[in-house]
């Protein structure tokens, strides 16, 4: 195979929006990172005056993070690094292939605690709050992490941050969409 293919592990929006090629998929495992709702994105989920929530990763030794990691050519990182510039980097990992049991070298996005745009954490309603009220050029935060959360359960991961935002937004939708009390 091609030294010119490389593996990049998606563990948010790149697991659901693939809009680059790819020569190989392969459900993969992060061993000591735990996935957050944690970075604020004014550029596709929210607004500058209204920032949305995304996910960025945090070290946790001994937690497993599942994704998708994607064989791709080094041209795809252009497209990705444009596609996520909003405070992520890359960042040089080991993977394990879960299907394959094999481990290999890769590479993630991160959006690390010093980058401008990084909320950090808060109170999970009011992260449930923010990521409801939020939209940008890219649609609703809300369909951005009901979108992960059935990607997630398609893979058999439980994640329970994103389970639980993912519940305490639907609650809040569904209180907006009810009509008023007469
Ligand atoms: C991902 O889905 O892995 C991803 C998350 C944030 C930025 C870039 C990629």
């Amino acid at each position: 195979m091609s030294d010119s293919l490389h593996w990049i592990f998606g563990y948010g929006s790149l697991i659901y929006k693939v809009d680059f090629p790819f020569e190989e998929r392969e459900v993969a495992t992060l061993r000591d990172w735990e996935r957050r709702f944690w970075q604020g994105s004014h550029d596709h989920r929210g607004t500058p005056e209204a920032p949305g929530r995304v996910v960025t990763l945090v070290r946790s030794p001994g937690s497993l993070c599942r994704g998708i990691a994607y064989r791709v050519q080094h041209e795809v990182f252009t497209h990705l690094d444009h596609r996520e510039k909003n405070g992520y980097e890359r960042h040089r990992t080991r993977l394990y292939l879960d299907h394959r049991e094999e481990t290999v070298s890769g590479t993630f996005y991160i959006a690390a605690a010093d980058n401008p745009a990084f909320l950090g954490d808060d109170d999970a309603d009011a992260i449930a709050a923010q990521i409801t009220a939020s939209q940008g050029p890219s649609g609703p935060n809300a369909d951005y992490l009901l979108l992960l959360a059935q990607a997630l359960r398609e893979l058999g991961d439980h994640d329970p941050h994103v389970l639980d935002l993912e519940a305490r937004v639907r609650q809040l939708l569904a209180r907006d969409a009810a009509p008023p009390h007469t």
